[in-house]
């Protein structure tokens, strides 16, 4: 077997959902498992945030996979129906869709349903993703309020900059001028960063996605910092050792070249395996519990990692990609990229374990 896992610690989600919680007491949660759980399994996902009160995901297929798999809370389709056909069993299995265009209304009007859906509607407040116009809220309300097969509503908005300097003042403001008619619907704004900084955007629901994976939404704040545990352990292990000499090229195009003698492992893990191919020299790594570098280029199916000042560390010792030791956002920064991607990049061919360590 191939040493590579990714291992899931139930124990970290639900830390992280507490830390939700904390921040946004009022609030109930609304759990962001798309895409795989972030990587970390959908069901692995919805196990450790079973105590979310809603799920929210993209395909009825993932929505479904929850409901067989027994769990009965809110499930939210973000991007809701893409065609009739979903729209039956969407409603037999008591989805809740997000409504973001005038055809998703025509779909429901033309429809006859056992019962009404539940509906997030979705108000573009400067984002230009999804979402209704401001001006077209009050027909589209109208409309919806007729449409036998439209039940509870919920207003909701997603904001362009809650993780950046610019923030969330201005796309607020909208979304309260737009909704000031219908102030007695419940609302739904916040992602993780609008989670994190900004309680005025609470609401009646919270969409937390990457915070409950234990990573940061923030450039300028990590994740333990903010008092988040990481969920994935990503790890692999040394399967050969090279010594190189001063002048030797490392690896495919010799994009690191020792100025001295040196000792590298060789890692089973590679950008097949969702590890990013851009990690610079330098990126953190730990080998046996203790720091060290990625060197060279990362190659599809294996990295190098500097193990000069590590003489008691060799042949199937175990390498931390990222997890505890290695934040996933310190990988993240050294490839240009967030933790997002790297998490939800996770290959389909690594094992995902699950364990519940406190
Ligand atoms: C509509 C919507 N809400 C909430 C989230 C969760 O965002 P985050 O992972 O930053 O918390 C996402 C994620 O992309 C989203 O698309």
């Amino acid at each position: 077997m191939r040493p590579i896992q990714a291992t899931i610690n139930l124990a970290a989600f639900r830390h992280n959902l507490a830390v939700a919680r904390q921040h946004a007491p009022r609030s109930k949660v609304m759990a962001v498992i798309k895409a795989n759980g972030y990587g970390h399994g959908l069901l692995n996902a919805a196990q450790g945030l079973a105590d979310a009160e809603g799920f929210a995901v993209l395909s009825l297929s993932e929505a479904l996979d929850l409901r067989h798999a027994g769990y009965e809370q809110n499930i939210l389709l973000l991007e809701g129906l893409f065609d009739t056909d979903e729209a039956l069993l969407a409603n037999q299995h008591r989805l809740s869709l997000v409504i973001h265009q005038t055809e998703q209304v025509t779909i429901l009007e033309a429809l006859s349903l056992p019962h009404p859906f539940e509906v997030f509607v979705k108000i573009n407040t400067g984002m230009n993703r999804l979402g209704f116009q401001p001006e077209q809220l009050t027909p589209l309300m109208q409309r919806l309020k007729q449409c036998a097969n439209v039940g509870k509503i919920t207003l909701m908005t997603h904001f362009a900059n809650a993780d950046e300097a610019a923030g969330i003042a201005q796309p607020l403001a909208l979304f309260q001028q737009t909704v000031k008619d219908f102030s007695d619907y419940p609302i739904s704004l916040a992602n993780s960063a609008s989670v994190l900084r900004y309680p005025e955007s609470h609401g009646d629901w919270v969409r937390a996605g990457i915070m409950l994976y234990g990573a940061t939404p923030f450039a300028d704040t990590t994740a333990s910092q903010l008092n988040l545990r990481p969920v994935m352990r990503f790890s692999s292990r040394i399967i050969a050792i090279q010594t190189l000499s001063q002048g030797d090229g490392l690896g495919y195009g010799h994009t690191f070249v020792a100025d001295q003698a040196m000792r590298i492992g060789v890692v089973a893990c590679g950008y097949a395996d969702g590890y990013p191919r851009h990690a610079k020299n330098g990126t953190p790594i730990a080998v046996a519990g203790k720091s060290s570098r990625l060197i060279g280029r990362v190659s599809m199916d294996m990295l190098f990692v500097d193990l000069s000042h590590l003489p008691d560390c060799g042949l199937g010792d175990e390498v931390e990609l990222w997890g505890d030791l290695v934040p996933v956002d310190a990988v993240a920064h050294s490839a240009d990229t967030i933790g997002y991607e790297l998490l939800c990049a996770v290959a389909a061919r690594v094992p995902l374990q699950v364990s519940d360590r406190d």
